[in-house]
């Protein structure tokens, strides 16, 4: 696991804010953003509150508040103290998140940073934040991953370990990343194939 440290100026300077060498662009953060609050709309979840735990530079939630503009509470937490400070979070890691529950949280990339040690826990706390719809981008052992241009640093879980977890606390899979709460009892998944 790499340390804290790892996650400082240099490491957001060079995989996200230099074009050069930045792993997400503006199209993919207007298109991924945009799917995602689809998919909210299409299942009919009003986002009042919005969390992106382990947020980074925090280009989710700007993306987010700037094409959902009606969301009155967004929340963001890295772990990292130099994104925390240069970005505005909230200084929480995702295995000790608290707080009230979300209709939307985004967890992108996150989790292969995350030990053994405490995977479980933080999918628990993910899953009491969660009342709506969690979104979640992970690389796992079954990705094929761009090592020049990626960090390669984490554990590389299979796919499998994590849908069992998901599955256990609940979650629906709808695909593409996206899982809703065991809370969220209005959506009818058939409603997707019936509309
Ligand atoms: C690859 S970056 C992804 C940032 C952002 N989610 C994105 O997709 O652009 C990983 C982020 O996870 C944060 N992180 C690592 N371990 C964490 C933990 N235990 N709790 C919360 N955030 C963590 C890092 O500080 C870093 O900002």
């Amino acid at each position: 696991m790499p340390p804290d440290s790892h996650f400082n100026a240099a490491y957001y300077a060079r995989f996200y804010e230099n074009p050069a060498t930045a792993v997400v662009d503006a199209p993919l953060r207007r298109d991924e953003v945009r799917f995602v609050i689809a998919f909210c709309r299409y299942i009919e979840v009003e986002v009042r509150r919005f969390a992106d735990v382990g947020a980074g530079t925090g280009w989710w939630a700007r993306e987010f508040s700037r094409q959902y503009r009606r969301c009155p509470v967004i929340e963001t937490f890295d772990s990292s103290r130099d994104a925390c400070d240069t970005y505005g979070h909230r200084n929480v890691p995702v295995q000790k998140l608290t707080g009230a529950a979300s209709d939307l949280v985004v967890c992108r990339d996150v989790l292969r940073y995350i030990p053994d040690v405490h995977i479980e826990q933080a999918i628990a706390r993910l899953t009491k934040k969660c009342r709506g719809v969690l979104y979640l981008h992970i690389i796992t052992s079954d990705d094929k991953v761009d090592e020049k241009a990626s960090d390669m640093t984490g554990v590389f879980r299979s796919t499998a370990f994590y849908r069992r977890r998901l599955k256990a606390a609940g979650f629906r899979d709808c695909g593409m990343g996206l899982f809703t709460s065991p809370r969220l009892k209005k959506f009818a998944p058939f409603t997707l194939e019936a509309r």
